[in-house]
């Protein structure tokens, strides 16, 4: 049953638009540094949920030079594919290549959901393993070419309610693979921040459609400090008028 609220909650936005791919990552890298700082500074540790598909790559191998204590960093991820582990198509795998397995984070504290195991199973693993954790210290998520964030997609349950499931198991995903498991909207919205990185033309449509403030899933991410969008040049265009 698909439960779409017939409002969403407000949520502010800050947009935040750069000239170039490497200007967006920059300030992506100072934003995530700034958050472990605050973090560790406040609770000892660094709770980040990472964003899947591939414009996250570039801030990733970023990561790989940041001056941290790696050892208050604790990785968790906003959605997962059902596929092996070493599948080329995991998230996990692309953050581990393009940064984790490059620095000193412990294992114990990169918590990847096990999507190899199916998405119902998987989704109620993580939603235990997800207890251990309150507040996220800070969420990044992508934007997809229509409107879905994480693997939270149009016309599915996006888990908006203060009693959704932690983590939900996704099936017949237009985004392929079809069977996905992903941090419900109730569950990344509990952050002191959140961030989205977008970019390119294929995603101006959706940056419109949020813009106008239409109910895509992206617009389903409310913490209470707000979200703050880094798009490139391409990805903000309004389509020329004439
Ligand atoms: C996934 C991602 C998904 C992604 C968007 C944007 O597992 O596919 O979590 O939500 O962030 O689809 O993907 P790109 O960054 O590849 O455009």
């Amino acid at each position: 049953m698909t439960r779409v609220p017939a409002a969403l909650p407000g949520q502010t936005v800050r947009w935040h638009v750069f000239p170039d791919d490497a200007s967006l990552v920059a300030n992506a890298l100072a934003r995530v540094m700034a958050a472990a700082r605050d973090a560790v500074a406040q609770h000892g540790a660094f709770d980040i949920v990472l964003a899947g598909g591939n414009t996250p790559r570039k801030l990733y191998r970023a990561l790989r030079n940041a001056d941290a204590d790696w050892t208050r960093w604790h990785v968790w991820f906003g959605d997962e594919r059902c596929a092996p582990p070493d599948d080329p198509a995991r998230n996990s795998r692309m953050a581990r290549e393009e940064w984790i397995d490059h620095v000193a984070i412990p294992a114990g504290n990169v918590h990847a959901i096990p999507a190899e195991r199916g998405a119902r199973e998987a989704a109620v693993l993580y939603a235990r393993e997800l207890r251990s954790v309150d507040a996220f210290d800070l969420v990044l998520l992508g934007l997809g070419e229509d409107g879905h964030t994480a693997s939270l997609f149009p016309g599915h349950d996006w888990g908006v309610h203060r009693d959704s499931p932690d983590a939900i198991a996704v099936f017949d995903a237009p985004k392929p693979p079809p069977e996905r498991v992903s941090l419900s909207a109730q569950r990344l919205s509990n952050a002191r921040r959140v961030m989205f990185l977008v970019e390119g033309a294929g995603k101006r449509d959706a940056v419109a459609a949020w813009k106008r403030g239409g109910a895509i899933p992206a617009a389903s991410i409310t913490p209470e400090s707000g979200v703050d969008v880094l798009l490139d040049a391409a990805a903000s265009r309004t389509a020329q008028p004439g």
